[in-house]
């Protein structure tokens, strides 16, 4: 496959989608590690696996299930990624962010992306969730950005605006929509690192000291991608673990520890997600 992905390929991945479903979806939802069960709940949903999907990028990472779920909750109808492919995982990032040019194809145009992050905000707890409201974009200022290679003029301007990616009225309704659910969310500024190795101590005093409050491994290329083509986002980190430079000794960070605190998690991002769809 090439690098870079074309009109056409996002065109027959756009239709093989439209064949598979009754639903015109409005509404995206990527769901993050450990978060895929959200997607169970959505009512008599069309569901379909990655790979029939032609130029979909395969995830291959536990706890990333692999399926687009289709249909209604809250009254909206919704287009989950249940499971989304990783740069670490092999694929180019114009691959990585096809689900998203092929949900803007079918009429998507709110964005709403959820992840397991470090926590690098000394005030965060594991087990917290926060509202995303700018990212460090870390591959991207190095030269590696999913916008990278031919402008698709179809999509988006060569050089698209990065101010206020993240909607802040869509921000102002999850506010609003925990508080009336009984719980607070933090607010913050989302690192995107390449993974898959976790932070060195040395690079997460780095990331502190660059105003990082969280960390992870996605969301940010979708969400570069989305804005390019004028979508509204909301996002959201499941803060799954600390990521501090000077943990107690002996400490020592593992996937199965963000899978599950992101269980953890769950019944309330549910809510919070459900008010919100509730409301757009
Ligand atoms: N670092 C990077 N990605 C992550 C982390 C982390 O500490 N936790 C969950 N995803």
């Amino acid at each position: 496959m090439n690098e870079f992905i074309s009109h056409t390929q996002v065109e027959e991945a756009a239709a093989a989608v439209r064949n598979l479903t009754k639903y015109q979806p409005t509404i995206g939802l990527v769901l993050g590690s450990g978060l895929n069960s959200l997607a169970d709940t959505i009512e008599d949903a069309d569901t379909i696996p990655y790979d029939q999907i032609p130029h979909w990028p395969a995830s291959t990472v536990p706890g990333h299930t692999g399926q687009l779920v289709i249909g209604k909750l809250e009254g909206a109808t919704v287009l989950a990624q249940q499971g989304r492919a990783h740069y670490y995982e092999g694929h180019p990032l114009s691959q990585i962010v096809l689900p998203v040019r092929v949900m803007h194809m079918l009429g998507v145009r709110t964005l709403i992306v959820t992840n397991a992050a470090g926590g690098i905000n000394a005030d965060f707890t594991p087990g917290d969730l926060m509202l995303i409201k700018d990212h460090l974009n870390m591959l991207g200022i190095a030269g590696n950005n999913p916008l990278r290679g031919p402008n698709d003029d179809a999509f988006g301007p060569r050089f698209p605006d990065m101010i206020d990616a993240y909607t802040p009225a869509l921000r102002d309704l999850a506010r609003e929509t925990a508080a009336a659910n009984g719980f607070t969310v933090q607010e913050g500024v989302y690192a995107y690192v390449g993974g898959p190795s976790f932070e060195t101590p040395a690079e997460l005093y780095f990331l502190r000291a660059v105003g990082a409050d969280a960390v992870g491994m996605s969301t940010v290329p979708s969400v570069v991608v989305a804005r390019h083509a004028g979508m509204q986002i909301l996002g959201i980190s499941s803060i799954t673990n600390k990521a501090i430079p000077d943990p107690a000794p002996g400490t020592e960070l593992s996937h199965e520890e963000v899978l599950e605190t992101g269980k953890i998690i769950i019944p309330r991002l549910t809510a919070l997600l459900r008010g919100i769809l509730q409301k757009l």
